[in-house]
């Protein structure tokens, strides 16, 4: 199964093992790392906005959500549109 890192603000540093085809955000909810979701999940905020450090490849690729709201830009992804394939390290952003 694929391993998330959550690097905090702080630089505290998570791993936690996700289901292939869960988006960053489901994964960070169901181990309680603290993240934003505003619009529930839906690609209509940016709240759940994060950097990928590494593992962009393990990601499903940028999707019209993400570009309407202007996230179309590397290292920045939604995470509650990007599915995790693999190993992929994220950084949580400050509110
Ligand atoms: S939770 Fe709103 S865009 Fe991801």
């Amino acid at each position: 199964m694929p391993i998330v890192t959550f690097i905090h603000p702080d630089g505290t540093v998570q791993k936690v093992e996700g289901q292939e085809g869960d988006t960053i955000l489901k994964i960070a909810l169901e181990s309680s790392v603290p993240m934003e979701h505003a619009c529930g999940g839906n690609g209509f905020c940016t709240t759940c906005m994060c950097d990928v450090e590494s593992g962009m490849d393990n990601l499903s690729p940028r999707n019209d959500r993400e570009e309407n709201m202007g996230v179309t830009d590397d290292p920045k992804r939604l995470s509650c549109q990007s599915k995790v394939k693999g190993d992929v390290s994220v950084k949580l952003l400050e509110d």
